[in-house]
């Protein structure tokens, strides 16, 4: 392969990617960009990717989410914590069920640029360049608001700066502390209507807690248990934003991605010896690829080799989104041809992207198939012996009414409701808390099943 620089990327086709009519304005917010202070540091990056090993080894959880699409106008502060806390929820129960750590990856600060599956959106006869996320152009359906605008770029980063000094004054500032996350869950079970379903686990978290409080283990004395670490991720799409923000580590000497801990290639964008692998292949951020129902086991060990040929454990995290009916064909030829070839990647489920469909004129995400799709993901990997090492969910802190179905059974008709998303539907804070608890029972399983066969083992 040729040797890596940080636009190398640029002499390859490219797809996806925004024409910006004046090229003097977008190579000033570059060079602007470049002089910034980077967003993350790559000391960081290599806790995540350590973290991300332990994944890949099956001694810890990956739960990643957040927005399809981060947006310009809704950057609040209350957006920001109902997040978090769903998220922190969310962790706790599966931290308990899995009796193992998961690592907190945000889909935040930084989630601004999307691909399209068409080039151009049609209204009322009118042609326009489709919404590309708010880094790139605007969402109202107007000629110069769809024009792509470089400075967009400055204001991305800026509202990835304050939204990550947010979530750092969370994650250490006490509001992560154990025992709220649990009474805010425990406030979730009382109020869902599948409260009974979800209660032994929620009793068990309160015994255990009481008892850790009971031997001294309190958040009061031990500040392992009010902090919490938590990364943030998103996809790599808009390379000369990410270029920008690319430095030196002055301690290892390797290139590093400030603009995230963890970034990923979009299942649109993983075209082999292109310009979105090309610039992955030469950060050492751990980095995600999404395999979608397109990518053959033999296309699939040509892109690890280029995106980890050092076989790195936690470098390399595959997510899976190939919908809840094709999910049992699709993955284990892909999880065979890993496996034979000896590569300690971590394997993760995104249940969200090949679910999509239209209702009552929205797109929508029935909750049943993204559980149906978790589901046979850890069934594949029970099947084929390998560890099923995460899930990635399009997930808001917000009450709103975008997947249907779900404990308070949204309808198609209740879409139109509280309809928010930039871009694709999202699970609200109720459904994401919900999809937490189902996993638990999954993954509260495969420990037991795992205990049994050590135990055997020790016969
Ligand atoms: C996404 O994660 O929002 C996305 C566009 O996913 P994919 O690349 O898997 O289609
Ligand atoms: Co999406």
């Amino acid at each position: 392969m040729t040797s890596w620089t940080p636009n190398s990327w640029r002499a390859l086709p490219i797809e996806q990617t925004p024409v910006y009519r004046d090229q003097g304005a977008l190579a000033e917010v570059e060079n602007q960009l470049a002089g910034f202070p980077p967003l993350v540091f790559a000391g960081e990056a290599r806790n995540l990717k350590r973290q991300l090993a332990e994944v890949a080894a099956g001694r810890a959880f990956l739960l990643q989410g957040g927005d399809c699409a981060e947006s310009f106008n809704e950057h609040s502060a209350d957006n920001i914590r109902d997040f978090f806390r769903v998220f922190l929820q969310m962790s706790v129960v599966m931290t308990f069920a899995a009796g193992s750590p998961v690592v907190k990856l945000g889909r935040i600060a930084g989630q601004f640029a999307k691909p399209r599956s068409a080039p151009v959106e049609k209204k009322d006869g009118v042609e326009l360049p489709s919404y590309r996320g708010d880094i790139i152009n605007d969402i109202d359906f107007t000629a110069t608001g769809r024009e792509p605008d470089p400075q967009r770029q400055l204001l991305a980063y800026r509202q990835s700066a304050a939204t990550l000094n947010l979530i750092r004054a969370f994650a250490a500032g006490g509001f992560a502390n154990l025992e709220n996350a649990h009474r805010w869950m425990l406030g979730f079970v009382k109020n869902s209507p599948q409260s009974e379903r979800y209660q032994k686990l929620a009793d068990q978290i309160t015994e255990t807690l009481g008892f850790m409080r009971a031997i001294g283990l309190d958040p009061e004395h031990h500040p392992e248990l009010r902090q919490t670490e938590f990364y943030t991720s998103h996809e790599a799409l808009l390379l000369c934003y990410e270029q920008a923000l690319t430095r030196i580590d002055s301690t290892s000497g390797n290139y590093y991605a400030t603009s995230g801990h963890m970034l990923w290639i979009g299942d649109r964008t993983r075209q082999e010896n292109c310009a979105h692998v090309e610039f992955m292949r030469g950060i050492k951020n751990p980095i995600g690829l999404k395999c979608g129902p397109s990518l053959t086991p033999d296309g699939l060990l040509r892109l690890i080799e280029a995106l980890d040929p050092d076989n790195d454990p936690g470098r390399l995290t595959l997510i899976c989104r190939f919908g809840a009916d094709k999910i049992r064909d699709a993955l284990p030829p892909l999880v065979r041809a890993v496996t034979r070839e000896g590569r300690q990647i971590v394997w993760s489920c995104d249940p969200m992207h090949g679910n999509t469909v239209s209702a009552a004129g929205y797109k929508t995400r029935p909750f049943d198939q993204i559980m149906s799709e978790i589901r046979n993901f850890f069934a594949v990997h029970q099947a084929e012996g390998t560890y099923a090492g995460g899930i990635h969910l399009e997930m808001t802190g917000k009450d709103v009414t975008e997947c249907t179905g779900g404990a308070r059974a949204i309808s198609q008709d209740d879409l139109r409701a509280r309809y928010h998303t930039y871009c694709d539907p999202r699970l609200n804070a109720e459904q994401a808390i919900e999809v937490a608890f189902l996993v638990a029972e999954l993954l509260k399983a495969e420990r037991l099943a795992r205990g049994t066969v050590e135990q055997h083992a020790a016969e």
